[in-house]
C-alpha cells in the first residue's frame, strides 16, 4: 500500500479560505479527477463537508474524525476513521480492507501536517500543484500549509517537475521519499495525465 498527497498551493503555501478553495482551476480539478478515480482518498471532516454534495464520485472515501457517530452522505462508499498510536483506525470493522489499498490523502491542512510531520504516516509519494501567484490580500485569514511541511519535503523527498503550463501558471511536481522504492507506473500515469 502506497500514500500519495495530493495538494494545490499557491507561493505563499496557502490552501483554503472560508472552508473552500481559494481559486477556481478547472485544470487542476480534472488532473486530480483522472488520478484518483477509482482509488481510496482519505480526508479531514472539514475538507470532506466542503465537497460538493459530500461525495466524489467513483471513489472511496475514508473521512478522519473522531466523531464515531459521524454520519456520512453514502454509506456504501463512504468510511470513518481515526488516528491512534499513528496508525488510521476505521471506526467500523466492515470495511477494514480499504485500508490495504493505495491510500490518497486529500487534505486539509490539519491532515497534510498530521500525516507529513508524523513518520509512520508519511506519504511515499506527493503531488503538488504549484499556483505561480500570491494570494490576494483578502484571503490573508486563509488556511496554509503547516511550515514544517516545506522543510520535511526538503529533508526527505526528491523532486520532479511533472508539467508546466504558462496559463494558468501551474507547475505539478512529484515528491518521493527517500524511503520509497522508485514508482514507474505512477510517475508514468502522473506524466500522462499532467501532460494530456
Ligand atoms: N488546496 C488544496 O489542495 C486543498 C485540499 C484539501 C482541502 N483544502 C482546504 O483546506 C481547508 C480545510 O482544512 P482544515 O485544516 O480546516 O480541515 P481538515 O483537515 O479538512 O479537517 C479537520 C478535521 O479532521 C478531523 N481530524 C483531525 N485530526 C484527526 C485525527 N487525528 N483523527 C481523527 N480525525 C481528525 C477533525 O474532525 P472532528 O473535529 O470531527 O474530530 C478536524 O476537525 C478547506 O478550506 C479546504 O478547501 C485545500
Amino acid at each position: 500500500m502506497n500514500k500519495i498527497a495530493l495538494w494545490c498551493r499557491d507561493l505563499d503555501h496557502l490552501i483554503g479560505n472560508q472552508n473552500a478553495l481559494p481559486w477556481h482551476l478547472p485544470e487542476d480539478l480534472k488532473r486530480f479527477k483522472k488520478i484518483t478515480l477509482n482509488q481510496t482518498l482519505i480526508m479531514g471532516k472539514k475538507t470532506y463537508e466542503s465537497l460538493p454534495n459530500r461525495t466524489l464520485p467513483k471513489r472511496k472515501l475514508i473521512i478522519l474524525t473522531q466523531d464515531p457517530n459521524y454520519a456520512v452522505s453514502d454509506s456504501e462508499n463512504h468510511s470513518t476513521a481515526y488516528i491512534k498510536n499513528n496508525k488510521i483506525h476505521l471506526h467500523t470493522e466492515k470495511e477494514k480492507a480499504s485500508l490495504d489499498n493505495d491510500l490518497y490523502i486529500i487534505g486539509g491542512a490539519e491532515i497534510y501536517k498530521l500525516f507529513m510531520t508524523t513518520p509512520e504516516l508519511q506519504p511515499e509519494y506527493i503531488i503538488e500543484t504549484i499556483y505561480n501567484t500570491h494570494h490576494p490580500k483578502h484571503t490573508i485569514s486563509g488556511i496554509f500549509l503547516n511550515p514544517e511541511i516545506q522543510k520535511n519535503l526538503d529533508k526527505n523527498y526528491t523532486q520532479q517537475l511533472i508539467s508546466r503550463t504558462k496559463e494558468p501558471a501551474l507547475n505539478v511536481l512529484l515528491w518521493t521519499h527517500k524511503n520509497a522504492p522508485e514508482n514507474k507506473d505512477l510517475l508514468k500515469k502522473i506524466k500522462g495525465i499532467s501532460n494530456e
